[in-house]
């Protein structure tokens, strides 16, 4: 790859929800490959120990040095890169990922020094070196507050959170809103909520439905504005898990399906609220993500502790 073209204006957007299960994974990689179809260069950088966009890919295990070999400093950025030219993988077009492996539990041990004081720091360098070859990159965190979830949120420039209609799901929400106030509070000021992807919605269940709502008017910042999520809803489909199974993306293994389909309206949508920000130029959604959400419904605790 080209490491001296420096002309895209790159939006680094983490994936959040600290709940395990929610569609984080396959709302990284579905929507990245949406965006690719529609011909924007998308890198997608797993950061979480189980590797769920690495083994989404068909990549096995150690296949390739990813993120620990590049953040521990024992490999280049040019090198970890898969991209379409790699053998032993089929990449979607415009989409190129940075595996990752179980060696990363042992990140926190195995960072040098200049990393001891601020390990949450540790991306963004490295992010430095990748912007302005993407238009997107998607961090795809773990469902935990490991060194590399706090690092995606205190360098990315958007956070994209995902639910399924369950309370577990709408619950875990909390946990990563706190994570957002607090990477603006140590710094990261300019990161924004972008959306809440609501996923695996199956419309026909009474409870989806009505958790469907609450995930509305939880990210509503006033009655009457829009709500911070995203109108395309995911649908609850078994051809998700069955391309997982092929190492494919859906888009890949079945490009003319519903959900496919929703998938490239919520890459539209994405495109016209980062257009809207860049014409705005000023915070519409929320640079204090949610502050509190009416009683009856969940409620997000201002912690201090960050
Ligand atoms: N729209 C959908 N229809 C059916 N199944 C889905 C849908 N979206 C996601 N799933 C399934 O739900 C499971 C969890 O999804 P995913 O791995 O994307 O969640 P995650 O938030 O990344 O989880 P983790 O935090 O553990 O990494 C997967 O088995 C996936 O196949
Ligand atoms: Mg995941």
């Amino acid at each position: 790859m080209e490491t001296d073209v420096i002309t895209l204006d790159t939006k680094v957007i983490a994936l959040g929800n600290q709940k395990g299960g929610v569609g984080k994974t396959t709302n990284c990689v579905q929507l990245a490959t949406a965006l690719g179809e529609r011909g924007r260069k998308c890198l997608i950088w797993d950061l979480d120990t189980n590797f769920g966009a690495t083994r989404h890919f068909g990549i096995a295990a150690g296949a390739y040095w990813g993120t620990f070999e590049l953040l521990t400093g024992q490999d280049e950025m040019d090198n970890v890169i898969v991209t379409e030219n790699d053998e032993d993988v089929e990449l979607p077009p415009n989409v190129h990922l940075i595996t990752a492996d179980r060696n990363l539990e042992g990140l926190d041990k195995a960072l040098g020094a200049e990393h001891k004081f601020f390990p949450a720091g540790i991306l963004i360098d490295p992010l430095k070196q990748l912007r302005g070859r993407y238009d997107y990159i998607f961090l795809d965190t773990a469902p935990s507050a490991a060194t590399p979830t706090l690092a995606a949120y205190m360098a990315a420039d958007f956070v994209i959170l995902s639910t399924t209609p369950q309370t577990f799901a709408i619950k875990g929400l909390e946990d990563a809103i706190a994570d957002i106030k607090a990477a603006i509070r140590q710094g990261n000021k300019k990161l924004l909520v972008l959306g809440v992807i609501l996923s695996d919605v199956d419309k026909r269940l009474r409870l989806a439905r009505l958790h469907m709502d609450l995930v509305e008017e939880l990210f509503r910042q006033q009655p009457g504005q829009p709500s911070a999520k995203f109108e395309t809803i995911i649908s609850r489909s078994t051809v998700v898990g069955e391309a997982q199974k092929l190492g494919k993306t859906i888009f890949q293994a079945y490009p003319d399906h519903k959900v496919t389909d929703q998938y490239r309206a919520l890459a539209r949508e994405v495109e016209a609220r980062l257009e809207a920000f860049a014409r705005a130029n000023s915070v519409t959604l929320t640079q204090e993500p949610q502050s509190a959400p009416r009683e009856e419904h969940i409620k997000l605790e201002e912690r201090t502790d960050g």
